[in-house]
């Protein structure tokens, strides 16, 4: 059954928790702002927000909001009325206040304990998970959450990396990160934004993220560039998007675009056929498909690099069945599926489909 819009449940509360969780996508890569087909799901791994609201200075110095990045030792404060652009994960925390004031959504004064375990800037969506998690926060303890849906509240994230953090990503991460479900990977139709829950039953094999310690935002990596070039071939075609362009028309493009959108187009059958692998319980079709994805990404979309080449070699060797570079790609972090019984490569993490994003206490 696809999933209803469902509110964010809160009222007005002093003191809220909320928790985000990050992302591994197990299909479908750079398709979201093709309005093409992802395969994800949400994972224990995320961020928590301790807020606590700050009543408005007597001496009326206005509402101000504090935050604290615990795992960094960093803080960051502004005025609630005013707040400005910042490097780093501050972009984050002003531009979810922000662009939740823009939606009139009437954040209040608070003070923000951020903590997290999601390995950051590793291709598992440890800034959606932020932005997800501080605006949850934000909005139960300003009572608004009746007041928007998950999806525009993905599309409110999606505008914090568009706007604040100077990445063009499309909703894979925030879309994943609210809708998750226990035992569930999501097919996600970014055309229509519907979303359906596939079962994701393991038989014994394991799905194993590898950190290869290379770190490029989005927003400084070749992310933007390959957006620019699929938007490129748009034009060129004269389609909306990749959804509407055939195989048959790829031809008439020049080279790398042909290429790039190959990607795309490869890639959203990979998600349907990985549906079908799962429903049948074919785990090893799911490792060729981990596969053949992987290969589209560093030949089509040429977005892998030497050191990412070598931690999807160290999962082969481990023993995966199936491996491929997960995420925006320029490093972060591979993906594989191990068989049963074989060990996890070292430094390995075992990750398990979970629920999405919620305000835990309030
Ligand atoms: C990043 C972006 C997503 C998506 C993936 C690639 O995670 O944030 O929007 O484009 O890369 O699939």
């Amino acid at each position: 059954m696809p999933s209803e819009n469902t509110n964010i449940s809160g009222g007005t509360l002093r003191h809220v928790r909320a928790r985000a969780p990050g992302r591994v996508c197990l299909i479908g890569e750079h398709t979201d702002y093709n309005d093409g087909l992802a395969l994800a799901m949400a994972i224990a791994e995320g961020v928590t927000v301790d807020a606590r609201r700050i009543e408005p200075a007597s001496h009326g110095g206005g509402q101000r909001v504090r935050a604290q990045a615990i795992d960094l030792g960093e803080s960051d404060e502004f005025a609630l009325s005013d707040p400005r652009p910042a490097p780093g994960w501050r972009a984050f925390v002003r531009g979810t206040v922000a662009e939740l004031q823009h939606v009139g959504l009437r954040p209040v004064g608070a003070s923000l304990r951020i903590h997290g375990n999601v390995p950051r800037g590793a291709g598992m969506s440890s800034s959606a998970a932020l932005e997800i998690a501080l605006a949850l926060a934000l909005l139960a303890l300003a009572g608004t959450a009746d007041e928007i849906d998950r999806t525009e509240l993905a599309k409110l994230g999606s505008r914090v990396e568009n706007e604040w953090a100077g990445a063009r990503t499309g909703l894979l991460d925030q879309l994943t990160s609210l809708y998750g479900e226990a035992g569930m990977a999501l097919r996600i139709d970014f055309q229509t934004l519907r979303i359906d829950p596939a079962p994701l039953r393991l038989d014994g094999w394991r799905l194993v993220t590898l950190d290869t310690g290379e770190r490029r935002s989005n927003a400084s990596s070749g992310y933007n560039q390959r957006r620019a070039e699929c938007a490129r071939a748009c034009e060129l075609l004269g389609v909306r998007s990749l959804r509407e362009a055939g195989e048959e028309q790829l031809e008439q493009l020049p080279p790398p675009l042909r290429e790039r959108a190959r990607h795309v187009l490869s890639d959203n059958l990979r998600v349907d056929s990985a549906v079908q692998a799962l429903r049948a319980g074919d785990l090893p079709a799911l490792a060729e498909l981990l596969n053949a994805s992987h290969a589209s990404l560093r030949e089509n979309l040429q977005v892998s690099t030497p050191t990412v080449e070598a931690a999807v070699a160290r999962m082969l060797d481990a023993g995966a069945a199936g491996a491929r570079l997960m995420g925006g790609g320029f490093g972060g972090s591979v993906l594989g599926l191990l068989p049963p019984g074989v060990p996890m490569p070292a430094g390995g993490l075992e990750v398990h489909p979970c629920d999405g994003a919620r305000v835990l206490e309030g």
